[in-house]
């Protein structure tokens, strides 16, 4: 590792081997001021969770606080789409500190109940065997477009409360929304069509719902309008959120935890024994081995002494939860794909205030994948040992991912 650069976020170091690039950080400079990219890059799981819990001191208004330029760098005539992309951000629930946080997540919250996700389950199971029935007899697949992506997109359509035939325009805009915290110096131009068009196509049926209510996601927002806890523009942000976080997150949990299965034959012969007793913690250790968010961030809202190092107030931070999940001090043997490992103390859906509010739908998702593939599936092939990823700081995600059972 010597001769790489462990302040270049976006080598291809960072992007094909999160876990050796920032490992190698984990071990060295815990607490690491990135001089390139100016902002610190926290390793340790234990600095972590300590890290989010103090909402007080780590804010997570980034978009809205952090004035300089974004990183990388975008087009330079793209300052009006970045800024458009910032007021579109800065109302989201993610961003926000307490104690807006609190009403906006109180809004929301109990339709993200784990109770009130377990009924989605039935869904979930037919949407997955109605893909796979058809992916099947093929004998071969590449797993993101065929699989991951269709599947998170159908359950999002449903959640929203939108037609099933919007579903393909749907992921047209999610496959734009895609390109937020990537590295293409032109991604704002995608992103704000994206952003945009969800504006457009959402407003209508916020409309409809203020009026007449039903058991969606839209009329949940429009109901907070209604209240007057919500305005117009952050329902109609905070839907558009739901696909931006409940799209890439899943479509990666599903291609990652399918790769890791390749990678190792005998876990996936264990899945195959029991899915119904394994298929919990297999999803969990899927969720913990190829974290589908690799890292996420935080700025600093005081300045604050973290283990001898002086972070001051406004300065970024990134949380890198690749590296926390394969701490040794928190995980026995971590580099080691192990489905029946328990406690799983992984940070993937992060922790504190922010605990990703769609962590129940997203297991379910998880589950409800392996679940079947292992029951239908007797082995999986790699069509190419070598896979590539999107060069994200943020998802962990793969190109392609083509793969046969023949
Ligand atoms: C495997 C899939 C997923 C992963 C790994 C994931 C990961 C995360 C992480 C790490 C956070 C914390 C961000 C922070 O503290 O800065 C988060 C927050 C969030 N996630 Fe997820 N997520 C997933 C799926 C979903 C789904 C399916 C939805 C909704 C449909 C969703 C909605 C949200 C929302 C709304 C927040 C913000 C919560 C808040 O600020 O209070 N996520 N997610």
């Amino acid at each position: 590792m010597t001769s790489i650069d462990l302040d270049d976020l976006f080598s291809a170091e960072a992007i094909g081997d999160p876990y050796g690039f920032f490992g190698a950080l984990r071990e060295s400079d815990p607490i690491h001021w990135n001089a390139r990219h100016q902002l610190w890059v926290i390793t340790r799981h234990a600095d972590i969770v300590w890290m989010v819990r103090h909402h007080e001191l780590f804010s997570s208004a980034v978009i809205r606080n952090d004035q300089r330029p974004p990183y990388p760098p975008i087009d330079p005539e793209d300052k009006e789409r970045f800024e458009y992309v910032r007021e579109f951000r800065s109302e989201q629930v993610v961003e926000q500190d307490r104690p807006v946080h609190a009403t906006m997540r109180g809004v929301v919250h109990p339709f993200f109940a784990p109770t009130a996700m377990e009924a989605w389950r039935p869904f979930i199971a037919n949407a997955v065997a109605d893909l796979l029935d058809e992916i099947e007899p093929r004998g071969g697949m590449d797993v993101l477009p065929d699989l991951a992506a269709p599947l998170p997109v159908r359950v999002i359509a449903q959640l929203m409360g939108v037609p099933p035939e919007d579903r393909e325009y749907l992921r047209e805009l999610a496959d734009k929304l895609l390109y937020i915290n990537r590295g293409e110096s032109y991604r704002m131009k995608p992103l704000t069509e994206g952003m945009r068009a969800m504006v457009e196509y959402v407003t209508p049926f916020v409309e409809k719902r203020l009026q007449e209510p039903s058991n969606d996601f839209i009329s949940v927002l429009a109901q907070g309008e209604k209240a007057g806890l919500f305005d117009r523009h952050q329902v109609l942000v905070n839907t558009a959120l739901l696909l931006f976080a409940g799209h890439e997150t899943t479509m990666n949990l599903i291609a990652n935890g399918t790769l890791a299965f390749a990678r190792h034959p005998g876990q996936w012969a264990q899945l195959r024994a029991d899915p119904d007793g394994l298929v919990r913690t297999a999803t969990e250790e899927c969720l913990r081995y190829d974290a589908p968010v690799k890292s996420t961030q935080r700025i600093a809202a005081s300045d604050v002494d973290f283990h001898g190092r002086s972070i001051r107030t406004g300065d970024r931070i990134r949380w890198i939860i690749a590296a926390a999940n394969r701490d040794p001090l928190a995980f026995a043997d971590p580099d080691a794909f192990d489905i029946t490992r328990q406690p799983n103390p992984h940070v993937s859906f992060g922790a504190g205030i922010h605990y990703c509010l769609g962590s129940t739908l997203a297991r379910l998702e998880g589950q409800e994948i392996f679940r079947a593939l292992a029951r239908r599936v007797p082995k999986l092939v790699l069509d190419d040992p070598e896979v590539e990823y999107q060069p994200s700081i943020q998802f962990r995600s793969l190109k392609s991912l083509p793969i046969s059972w023949r």
